[in-house]
């Protein structure tokens, strides 16, 4: 990493990236249970943006709202930051409302969420669904793995923690196409969350003692991938995450962001690399954040960034005046 880049990243932007998810989830909390995902998303999407472009660095977006015929803000490639051209060059994936549907319906786990790292330290992930399975820490390295089949990592997971396969608890969303999935860990016997979106949490939740989620298994968002990939990176945890792609079109926008073996089961330090940092205020309240919360005349959000580097975690609670 170059000497400005490093402490940009130190000085600047750890902080300041609260300042943006709190920004994103303050505007998508005026929206929670309205029915309404798209506007809930485009308040988050206006308020991220405005917070990000306030930050002096010469960032450039690499996992955002979808391409740029598709998105008209923060979209894939669309530079932001004050110092374009002559500050630090940082990319940047995000996902101004991660759960639009939960804040929509007042669910659980809805999070503003933003990783950075130096230029080329995330994976430009297309917008397709990943195959994914995580762990936390303390596990020895290459205990999960996609190649493996469910009862195999549940076996060994279950070995080295030193358990029963049933006292065990996977976390997988609740689609139809995780049946197959879901059925054959009922035959292990193991706990299964269902949950109903949310898989940057639910990833998240694998490494967190406070949780009883020990497991994540199942497909969900590349793009999700990534930023979970960016959390575990500074809190320990293994991760492993092979896209899925369902037509020809999907596979054309993998090839459009250079990922030439479609097949590769890319590690997590594959997926974030070098020094990263993740930050995420809760939008509803859920297993990592509280949800912002409204009262006389103020709110209050909760956050947490964290940095690879250094493993600092720092949870950061905000008071914010209405007016
Ligand atoms: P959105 O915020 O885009 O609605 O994503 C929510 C989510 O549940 C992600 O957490 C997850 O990765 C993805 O959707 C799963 O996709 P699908 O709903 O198509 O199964």
């Amino acid at each position: 990493m170059t000497a400005a880049a490093s402490q940009v990243l130190d000085r600047v932007l750890v902080l300041e990236m609260v300042r943006v998810t709190e920004a994103a989830a303050i505007a998508a909390s005026t929206l929670v249970g309205r029915g309404d995902e798209k506007a809930a998303d485009a308040a988050a999407v206006e308020a991220m943006r405005e917070a990000l472009n306030s930050l002096y660095m010469d960032g450039t977006v690499v996992i955002g709202e979808g391409e740029r015929d598709e998105a008209p803000m923060l979209f894939i490639g669309e530079k932001v930051g004050s110092a374009i051209g002559k500050g630090p060059k940082i990319d940047i994936a995000l996902d101004p409302l991660e759960g639009t549907t939960i804040c929509a319906t007042a669910g659980p786990n809805s999070l503003a969420v933003l990783a950075i790292a130096e230029e080329g330290g995330l994976l430009n992930a297309p917008d397709v669904y990943m195959d994914k399975i995580a762990v936390g820490p303390g596990y020895p390295e290459g205990i999960i793995d996609l190649d493996k089949t469910p009862t195999e990592n549940i076996m060994a997971v279950a070995a080295a923690k030193g358990v029963p396969a049933r006292d065990l608890i996977v976390c997988v969303l609740d689609r139809p196409r995780h049946e197959k999935l879901i059925a054959e860990l009922r035959q292990v016997g193991c706990g299964i969350m269902l949950i109903g979106d949310g898989d940057v949490a639910g990833v998240i939740a694998t490494s967190d003692p406070e949780t009883t989620i020990d497991v994540y298994m199942g497909s969900g968002g590349a793009p999700e991938g990534v930023l979970a990939c960016a959390a575990l990176r500074c809190v320990g945890g293994q991760f492993k995450g092979r896209l899925l792609f369902r037509n020809d079109d999907e596979r054309g926008r993998a090839a459009k962001w250079g990922i030439t073996d479609l097949d590769k089961q890319y590690d997590l330090s594959e997926l974030a690399k070098g020094d990263c940092i993740f930050a995420a205020t809760g939008v509803t309240d859920g297993s990592l954040l509280a949800g912002v919360k409204r009262k006389k005349g103020k709110m209050t959000t909760e956050s947490v960034v964290m940095r690879a580097s250094s493993g600092t975690v720092r949870w950061v609670k905000g008071e914010h005046r209405t007016d």
